[in-house]
């Protein structure tokens, strides 16, 4: 990756029902319960097969490393999502595989089983992308989601994410093929619709 920065500095984004804030290294534990949730596994493409997903094979440490390495990165966005009903970190929204010269990044996001169904997903997205169009030079976002997953879908587009195309059976799981479709958001899109989710209580 080249020396290039995205961010000074990893923000904290107050919303209503969650705040993203940087990573530490004590948020591992709570990370490394979240990674080994056999569903989440599955939705996010981390295992090929359903049986696998129920093996717990995480590396802990490296799962440390990486946690308590997140706050220093310059050349993308790793943010904790912590339930402000409970204090607790449910997830992680991230902003990677940044290209300078293009102005684009892909987006990807993952909340354990506790924090799922409560629009925590919907908001930590909002406020994700509005991190990225107003304190960033990006102009897109990507990402990808399986066609098994409307949940996740569903809360992009809620977010202003639009369909792009499908790779056709691009990922395997046991025997099935399994369709992945591409979406995207572009700043002038983002604008259009107002620029939605101003957070709460802003960035700092
Ligand atoms: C995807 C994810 C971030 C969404 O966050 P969330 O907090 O669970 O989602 P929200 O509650 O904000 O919104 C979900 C929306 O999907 C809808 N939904 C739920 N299940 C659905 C289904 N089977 N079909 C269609 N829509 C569905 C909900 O009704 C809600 O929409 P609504 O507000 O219009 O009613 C979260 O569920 C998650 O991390 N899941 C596990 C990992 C994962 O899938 N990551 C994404 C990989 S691409």
């Amino acid at each position: 990756m080249t020396d290039a920065i995205l961010f000074a500095s990893q923000p904290t984004l107050v919303g209503e029902a969650v705040t993203l804030r940087p990573f530490e290294a004590a948020d591992a534990d709570a990370m490394l319960a979240i990674l080994r949730d056999p569903e989440l596994r599955v939705l996010t493409g981390s295992t090929h097969s359903r049986t696998d997903a129920e093996a717990d094979d995480t590396d802990e440490a490296r799962i440390r490393e990486w946690y308590a390495s997140r706050a220093e990165q310059r050349d993308r966005i790793d943010l904790a999502i912590v339930d402000r009903s409970t204090g607790r970190v449910v997830g992680e929204s991230v902003v990677n595989d940044w290209s300078p010269e293009d102005e684009s990044a892909n987006f990807r996001i993952l909340i354990g089983p506790e924090g799922r169904g409560r629009g925590l997903g919907t908001e930590a997205i909002r406020l994700t992308v509005r991190l990225a169009f107003t304190a960033t030079t990006l102009h897109r976002l990507e990402l990808e989601v399986f066609a098994f997953n409307p949940r996740a879908r569903r809360a992009y587009e809620k977010a202003g994410f639009v369909y792009e195309g499908t790779r056709r059976q691009a990922f395997k799981l046991d025997d099935e093929r399994i369709d992945a479709v591409v979406m995207s958001i572009l700043r002038p899109e983002w604008e259009a619709a107002g620029a939605p989710a101003t957070p709460a209580a802003g960035i700092s």
